[in-house]
């Protein structure tokens, strides 16, 4: 297994060695990672898993999070109709109603094998006892410190008792958290949506100004949602669907690929990067006009996935001419349809398959612990489309389909992705990083289905990404030769910049002739543990 936390992958190992499936090890994983990497893992987000049992049954369990019902269309615009900077990711009002401990809890009922103390209990052991801060994360929580002090709780969390900032080698204990914990280990969905954790949440919506309440907790509940299922080259593609964007636009752009020998090109070379630029630009556009909470809007998801619509969409490709995004509108439907982040997969010996990304939107999303639960909050608020072609923090718009509505689900771009081949798992993959989620997690199959790639360098090879809009490739720095880049120029992609961070962070799992083989993306501190895994052990 694989995850961003080393000793969250020794949580998920140990459940792996104790006899627990994959999901009891995603679960517990799940649990672990709000408690070792606060600035993703959570109690306080959403997030969404797929799971492929050894027997071929496949599902996807969405907790993502929803408005809360007092949440308004223009809620984050101003008198003149102008988006109010900060009031979807760093305020009250930018949390949505939390849905991972109704997720992880119904994973585990469904599918898993253990009981819920079994999966709650390290998590608990790990925040009483503390864990030695690592030079990554202490240094990540250093970089917040000053917009955490905004907030008591959270200042008192995640710094020394003089409020100092923690340093690498200090030991982190998280009493609230684990005493939270607790009452999930004890009372189940009820020790978070009721009673004493749904209290206090309420209670600093209040304090801060936010919009959830007791009512909206006790009716959040996940959902279980048909998986996408596409193909490429031989291979299924089993990944996540509405309100996520990636499982739609990952087989709609695969599809788009499908025509074209990208191995044979190589990888890496300007012609391949050419041809996956542009099936990006066209998918991106449609996610801006089609894609959002299928429970509010009637997302045509089978015309997306469709290879013959996939096919279509790509008629005005020039493979010698990078097209303007001010050109490509969204596919028309046609009349008679009409009207921070962080990913684990894990492979059992058996099988059994899961990817999971969860997140709390930005790095430590709202920055604002909920006083008493030790647990951040959200600001998973801003994927709604605050306003018509109004970018969000990763430059992604929308329109209707993805406007704020009272108990909707704003668009997600995660994509937790299972690849299948002659009906067994060889793959389980996905990763954070907003909207180059999608194109990240499409690249990591690429490698290994185009280029044939190990799991080492399919996740650890560069990176790029496009979006439609704004019109510009981004590459991972020093990751593409001068004269590649060149090449693309002059084939007019001319808007070329560098990412400052690595694109994405593709913790995954692989089959291969001599066992599972999982790899930490080498981008991030991380630990893949088990049978023959590479990186951290
Ligand atoms: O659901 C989404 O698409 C975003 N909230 C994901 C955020 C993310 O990946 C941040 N991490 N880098």
């Amino acid at each position: 297994m694989a995850s961003r936390s080393q000793l969250a992958s020794i949580v998920g190992s140990a459940t792996l060695r104790r006899g627990g499936n994959a999901v009891d090890a995603a679960v517990a994983v799940g649990f672990a990672l709000a408690v070792t990497h606060p600035s993703a893992g959570n109690l306080g987000g959403g997030g969404f898993m797929v799971i492929r049992m050894a027997d071929g049954t496949i599902a996807a369990n969405d907790h993502r999070e929803k408005a809360p019902t007092g949440a308004t269309r223009e809620m984050y615009q101003d008198a003149d109709g102008e988006v109010v900077r900060g009031l979807s990711t760093a305020s009250h009002l930018a949390v949505g109603v939390p849905g991972t401990v109704d997720g992880l809890l119904s994973a585990l009922e469904k599918y898993g094998t253990m009981s819920r103390r079994e999966v709650v209990q390290p998590a608990i052991n790990i925040a009483r006892r503390g864990f030695v801060l690592s030079r990554d994360l202490a240094e990540s929580l250093a970089s917040v410190h000053a917009k955490f002090a905004k907030y008591p709780a959270s200042a008192k969390q995640f710094a020394n008792k003089d409020g100092t900032p923690y340093e690498p080698g200090d030991v982190f204990r998280q009493g609230d958290l684990g005493a939270t914990l607790e009452r999930i280990r004890r009372d189940g969905r009820a020790g978070f949506y009721e009673g004493k954790t749904a209290n206090l949440i309420v209670a600093e919506m209040q304090r801060g100004g936010g919009l959830i309440s007791a009512a909206d907790l006790a009716e959040y509940h996940s959902v279980w949602r048909e998986p996408i299922v596409g193909s490429y080259r031989g291979h299924e593609i089993v990944s996540m669907p509405p309100p996520s964007s990636g499982g739609v636009l990952l087989v709609q752009m695969l599809n788009m690929l499908e025509a074209y020998d990208l191995g044979a090109m190589g990888f890496g070379s300007a012609d391949a990067i050419h041809h996956v630029i542009e099936a990006e630009r066209r998918a991106y556009a449609d996610r801006a006009e089609h894609m959002g909470d299928p429970d509010f809007y009637p997302v045509p998801v089978a015309m997306l996935i469709d290879k013959s619509y996939a096919r279509q969409r790509f008629l005005d490709f020039d493979p010698e001419r990078a097209s303007q995004s001010s050109d490509i509108g969204a596919g028309a439907i046609p009349p008679a349809e009409s009207p921070d982040t962080t990913h684990v997969s894990v492979i059992d010996q058996d099988g059994n398959a899961v990817a999971y990304t969860t997140t709390l939107n930005l790095s430590y999303g709202s920055k604002i612990v909920a006083q008493g639960t030790g647990f951040l909050l959200n600001n998973e608020m801003d994927d709604f489309s605050s306003k018509d072609n109004t970018p969000n923090a990763y430059g992604l718009i929308g329109r209707e389909a993805n406007a704020i509505q009272p108990g909707k689900r704003m668009l997600s771009s995660m994509t937790p992705t299972l690849v299948v081949k002659d009906g067994e798992i060889l793959l389980a993959t996905g990763s954070p990083g907003g909207s180059t989620i999608i194109t990240t997690t499409m690249q990591v199959i690429m490698n290994v289905i185009d280029h044939g790639m190990s799991v080492s360098d399919a996740v650890g090879r560069p990176r790029f990404h496009h979006q439609w809009q704004p019109d510009r490739v981004i590459f991972e720095a020093l990751g593409f030769s001068p004269d590649t880049l060149a090449v693309l120029q002059t084939r007019g992609h001319v808007n070329q910049v560098r990412a400052r961070f690595g694109l994405g962070d593709a913790n995954s799992v692989m089959r291969t002739k001599e066992g599972f083989r999982g790899m930490a993306d080498p981008r991030n501190e991380g630990g893949a543990i088990g049978v023959n895994s590479m990186g951290t052990r």
